[in-house]
C-alpha cells in the first residue's frame, strides 16, 4: 500500500526567525503526538535548508526538499543551485515545475525535463507539479493540458528512475485562492494521471507511484481529499506555515494511512 505524503512549501515567506520558530511551534507539536504514519517534507526557502536538514528531530522523521533547482549541472551560472549542491547538504526531494515558476519565469515543460534529469542524476526524488489553469478547465481541457505536462516534462524518464519521483496535481485555479478543487475533481484528475502512469510504464509503477493533491489544502479539507483512493496526501502551501494547520494536515494523512 502507498504511504501518504504531506509535503509543506514555504515559497517565499518567513524570515529566518520566523523560520526557527515555525520549526519549533511544528516540533512541540509533534511531541504530543504518536509517530506520524506518513511521510513528511518540508520545501523552506533555500537559505533555511540547512536549518532542517541539521535539526535534531527526534521520533518523528522529516525529509526536506528544494522548491527548485537548475536545469544545469554545474558552472557559470549565477544564482542558479545545483541539484548536485541540493544534494551535497543531504536534501533528497525538490520540487519542479510549480506553477509559479512556469508563470513567473517562463519554465516550459523542456526546461522542466532537464531538472528533473539532473535531479534523477543526483539521486534525488522530483515532485513534479502538474494543473491547468481556471479558462483551460472551462474550456474541458483539463485533462489534455495535464498529458501534455507529463509526456513533455516527466515521461522521458526510463522505468528506474520514475519510481523516484512523486507527481502534485495542483489546479492553478485553486492555488492560494481558497478554492479547493472539490474530492470528486480531485479523484478523477488523479485517477487519469495513474492511468497514464500504468499506459506509459506499468501497473505495478502506476500502484506506486504517488500523486499529492495541492491547492487550498487545508486542516479542514485535509482528510475529505485524502481519503479519496487516487490521492496519496498532499502539497501544501499557505497552510504549511502555520504550525497547528499543518501538524494537523499530518495528523489526518497518519490516520487515513493507518486505515
Ligand atoms: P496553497 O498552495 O496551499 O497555498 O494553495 C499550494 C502550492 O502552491 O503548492
Amino acid at each position: 500500500m502507498r504511504s501518504k505524503i504531506v509535503a509543506g512549501n514555504w515559497k517565499m515567506n518567513l524570515t529566518f526567525a520566523e523560520a526557527e520558530t515555525l520549526v519549533d511551534d511544528i516540533l512541540d507539536l509533534f511531541d504530543d503526538q504518536d509517530e506520524m504514519n506518513c511521510e513528511i517534507i518540508i520545501c523552506p526557502p533555500l537559505p533555511y535548508l540547512e536549518l532542517l536538514t541539521d535539526y535534531e528531530f527526534d521520533e518523528q522523521q522529516f525529509n526536506v526538499g528544494a522548491q527548485n533547482c537548475s536545469a544545469y549541472d554545474k558552472g557559470a551560472y549565477t544564482g542558479e543551485v545545483s541539484a548536485k549542491i541540493l544534494k551535497s547538504i543531504d536534501v533528497d526531494y525538490c520540487i519542479v515545475g510549480h506553477s509559479e515558476r512556469r508563470k513567473y519565469f517562463g519554465e516550459t515543460n523542456e526546461v522542466l525535463a532537464e531538472k528533473i534529469n539532473r535531479l534523477i542524476e543526483n539521486n534525488m526524488s522530483p515532485i513534479y507539479c502538474v494543473g491547468e489553469v481556471l479558462e483551460e478547465r472551462e474550456a474541458g481541457r483539463h485533462f489534455e493540458v495535464v498529458k501534455e505536462q507529463l509526456e513533455k516534462g516527466l515521461f522521458h524518464l526510463d522505468g528506474d528512475a520514475i519510481y523516484d519521483t512523486i507527481i502534485a496535481y495542483e489546479p492553478v485555479w485553486a492555488i492560494g485562492t481558497g478554492k479547493t478543487a472539490t474530492p470528486e475533481q480531485a479523484q478523477e484528475m488523479h485517477a487519469f494521471i495513474r492511468s497514464m502512469v500504468k499506459e506509459r510504464y506499468d501497473e505495478a509503477t502506476a500502484d506506486e507511484i504517488r500523486i499529492l493533491y495541492g491547492g487550498s489544502c487545508n486542516a479542514q479539507n485535509a482528510t475529505e481529499l485524502f481519503s479519496q483512493p487516487d490521492v496519496d496526501g498532499g502539497l501544501i502551501g499557505g497552510a504549511s506555515i502555520k504550525a497547528n494547520d499543518f501538524v494537523s494536515i499530518c495528523q489526518q494523512a497518519s490516520v487515513i494511512g493507518k486505515e
